[in-house]
């Protein structure tokens, strides 16, 4: 009986060592659609990692809120129910009140600019703005940037007035909308479509790509084309399992990350304008395009929100941000060779 017990054992302590002996599971979780900047890049970091680290790690990756939703994704990552996330950059502000600065409305000239600052010096900085709440930070993805709908046309500032708006979980959105006299709601991603639907909210802010994945155009009758702001993502881990991982392990996946990001990159930039003419093709929802002066007028009418945010965001970070609209010489070059060469081309 006792040689029995002791085999027993034996087999049960090789059975859990074996357990131990499988792949490194890693769930990718996220709110969007697969086929998003930010979807493509969570699957090909599964791809790149699984392949740099064969047998070691098995990743999985959930889209569209299947494992968490907003509300939850940060709780379960330092819980230790999720290892990697990539939320938006509004969505930080429990976290750090330095990332706020991405909500700033009309800060960035257009997502170049955008990524000129998340490349700077002081762009990067950000990344390890959340290690004492114990979050490391791997790189920016890009979506896109944000355009205004509504079951009304939105052309002016005064449109807005009185109107419901869903928001992303930030201050910063919140103050943007409050300051054309609307009323902004915070709202989870996976609830908007629903929201938009059933008039909880009249309109919402969006890029291209998560308003054609998500279908938002069929529930909103105007896009104004207002690039008013920015939506991209920081891509995280909780710092105690990503320093407890092996060391060949961490550098596979460190590998597989900055591959992954930059390939996300690229399907934002290349995208998005697939994205904005798919949403037109569909004849759903009709694009308002502003004029200059009206621009304007949304400009002047959210900026006071910078004063507002820039005791916790900090003046020379705003100042970083706002001289990354600067174009650098050879781009300017770039562009005025390639003006010339389409001009050169339509005669
Ligand atoms: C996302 O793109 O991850 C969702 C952003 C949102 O909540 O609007």
């Amino acid at each position: 009986m006792k040689i029995l017990s002791v085999l027993c054992s034996a087999l049960l302590f090789s059975l859990s060592l074996s357990a131990q002996a499988g792949p490194i599971v890693i769930k990718y979780s996220h709110v969007v659609a697969d086929t998003t900047p930010k979807g493509q890049a969570a699957l090909k970091f599964k791809e790149l990692a699984e392949k740099k680290l064969p047998g070691k790690v098995e990743v999985q990756v959930f889209a569209n809120s299947q494992l968490f939703g907003d509300g939850k994704e940060m709780e379960a990552l330092l819980l230790g129910d999720v290892q990697i996330l990539a939320p938006s950059l509004a969505k930080f502000g429990k976290y750090t009140k330095k990332l706020q600065i991405f909500d700033l409305p009309f800060l960035f000239d257009d997502i170049d600019a955008v990524g000129r600052f998340q490349n700077s010096a002081k762009g990067r900085e950000l990344l390890t703005s959340m290690s004492d709440k114990g979050l490391i930070g791997f790189g920016y993805i890009h979506n896109g940037m944000k355009h205004l709908s509504a079951n009304k046309p939105l052309r002016t500032p005064k449109d807005a007035s009185g109107l419901k708006f869903r928001i992303q979980a930030s201050d910063v959105l919140e103050a943007q909308f409050k300051a054309v006299d609307a009323n902004p709601q915070k709202i989870a991603f996976a609830e908007v479509y629903q929201a938009l639907q059933s008039g909880v909210v009249d309109g919402a802010e969006n890029p291209w790509a998560n308003i054609y994945t998500k279908k938002f155009h069929e529930v909103q009758k105007y896009i104004t084309e207002s690039g008013h702001g920015v939506l991209d993502y920081m891509v995280i881990a909780n710092d105690e399992w990503w320093n407890g991982l092996p060391a060949d392990v961490k550098q596979g996946l460190s590998e597989a990350m900055t591959e992954s990001i930059a390939y996300g990159n690229k399907v934002a930039l290349e995208e998005d304008a697939n994205f904005r003419q798919k949403v037109i093709d569909d004849k759903k929802a009709k694009l308002i395009k502003l004029t200059k002066k009206q621009r304007q007028q949304w400009r002047e009418a959210m900026k006071p929100v910078w004063a507002k945010f820039e005791g916790d965001i900090g003046k020379d970070l705003i100042e970083a941000a706002s001289d990354a609209n600067k174009k650098p010489a050879k781009e300017k070059k770039h562009d005025k060779e390639k003006a010339k060469q389409d001009k050169a081309n339509s005669h």
